[in-house]
């Protein structure tokens, strides 16, 4: 078996559903707080599979998660756990420490008495995989060069900070306790099952229900986007390959403005599903005021995960985003779902 963590939530759910994709793939405990970004529709498929086992429970609760490590024996747990969203924290920080650092610190610590107890070689086969993220570097100008593993760390939201903070006790349970972990920060993801709030999956969403596409500031940030199908086998890449204690950047290699982004959106969607005046849903653009202390630029240099283990994505941006698209035009039922009652709160606060 293997554990991981918020495999309810975008990119956990996506590789809870690639792993066991593969039929001679170990089972997994999926423990997962279901949060309002978790969602179990996402898992429906896997409603009569033995090997995937769903606990609702939280990465913080010391008592469940050293049951569950001692009842399956895991050999090894992948971490996607945390609250992920900048501009949620930037209301409310509070969720972020404790999810992100010490719901983190906790499972470290029930890990490594867990792996203390096992034998030589069962020990020597765990691994614990912290899925992190890119905006822990801060941000670039456009001239700088793309963030590699040895870049400092310059986090400026309180969602990157606390990230931060985790890459940091992960680092330190290596080099203090040799407790077997690997690090991967990873750009912008976007792909099927991908909580609506969040740029890509609203504007599709927004410009279908005939709503405005709102555009942060002057829309020229720019984001590394990267499929969440690729994020998904650069992580397996590691799981078998990865240096214990090392990090690595994973990334796309595509570098877009925002406001780039929402266009190509705006006319994939006046090809697949034309609006009934004929008219682009480019004209549903609305620039609206800029996120307090707003990064500029992210771009990941991903040459070391491609030298060292081999991995590269199989998707550009332009197939990506177009089967990110259909995804959402094929799967109202999904998005009915996850788009309740909180979901509209949250846009009543965050866009009036
Ligand atoms: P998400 O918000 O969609 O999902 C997070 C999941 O974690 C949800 O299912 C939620 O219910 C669960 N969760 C939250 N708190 C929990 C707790 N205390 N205990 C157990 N489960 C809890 O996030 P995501 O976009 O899938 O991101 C997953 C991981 O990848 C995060 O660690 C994030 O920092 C990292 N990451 C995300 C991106 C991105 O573009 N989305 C990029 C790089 C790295
Ligand atoms: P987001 O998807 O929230 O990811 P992150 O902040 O982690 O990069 O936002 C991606 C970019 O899009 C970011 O520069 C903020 C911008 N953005 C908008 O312009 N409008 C929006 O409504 C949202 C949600 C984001």
């Amino acid at each position: 078996m293997i554990l991981v963590t918020g495999g309810a939530g975008f990119i956990g759910g996506n590789f809870v559903l690639d792993w066991l994709a593969n039929p001679r793939a170990e089972g997994i405990i999926n423990l997962d707080k279901l949060t309002y970004a978790g969602n179990l529709a996402t898992l429906d498929s896997l409603k009569e599979d033995s090997s995937h086992i769903f606990v609702h429970g939280d990465i913080g609760d010391k008592e469940l998660v050293s049951k569950l490590l001692n009842e399956y024996q895991p050999r090894a747990i992948i971490n996607f756990a945390a609250e992920s969203h900048v501009d949620r924290s930037i209301h409310g920080p509070a969720e972020f420490i404790q999810t992100n650092i010490l719901g983190t610190f906790n499972l470290l610590e029930c890990a490594r008495e867990y792996w203390g107890k096992l034998d030589e070689s069962t020990q020597k086969q765990f691994r614990f995989h912290h899925v992190s993220t890119d905006e822990v570097y801060g941000s670039l100008s456009l001239t700088d060069p793309a963030f590699t593993e040895t870049n400092p760390y310059e986090p400026n939201s309180p969602y990157s900070a606390s990230k931060a903070a985790s890459d940091h006790l992960v680092r330190a349970w290596f080099h203090t306790y040799g407790f077997p972990v690997v690090t991967t920060n990873c750009s912008n993801n976007y792909g099927p099952y991908h909580f609506p709030e969040k740029l890509i999956p609203l504007v599709i969403l927004n410009a279908l229900a005939g709503k405005p596409l709102p555009i942060y500031g002057d829309g020229q940030q720019i984001r590394d986007w990267l499929y969440v199908g690729d994020h998904c086998s650069a992580i397996r890449e590691v799981l078998v390959k990865g240096k214990l204690g090392e990090t690595y950047n994973i990334g796309g290699c595509n570098e877009k403005p925002n406001i780039e982004v929402v266009k190509t959106i705006c006319h994939i969607l006046d090809e697949l599903k034309p609006r009934l005046d004929a008219k682009s849903y480019a004209e549903q653009i609305t620039f609206v005021k800029d996120r307090p202390g707003h990064d500029r630029r992210y771009a990941i240099d991903a040459s070391k995960i491609e030298r060292d283990l081999g991995w590269r994505p199989a998707e550009t941006f332009d197939s990506g985003i177009r089967k990110t698209v259909q995804w959402y035009l094929d799967n109202p039922v999904w998005v009915e779902g996850v788009v309740s009652g909180s979901y509209r709160d949250w846009l009543q606060k965050q866009y009036q």
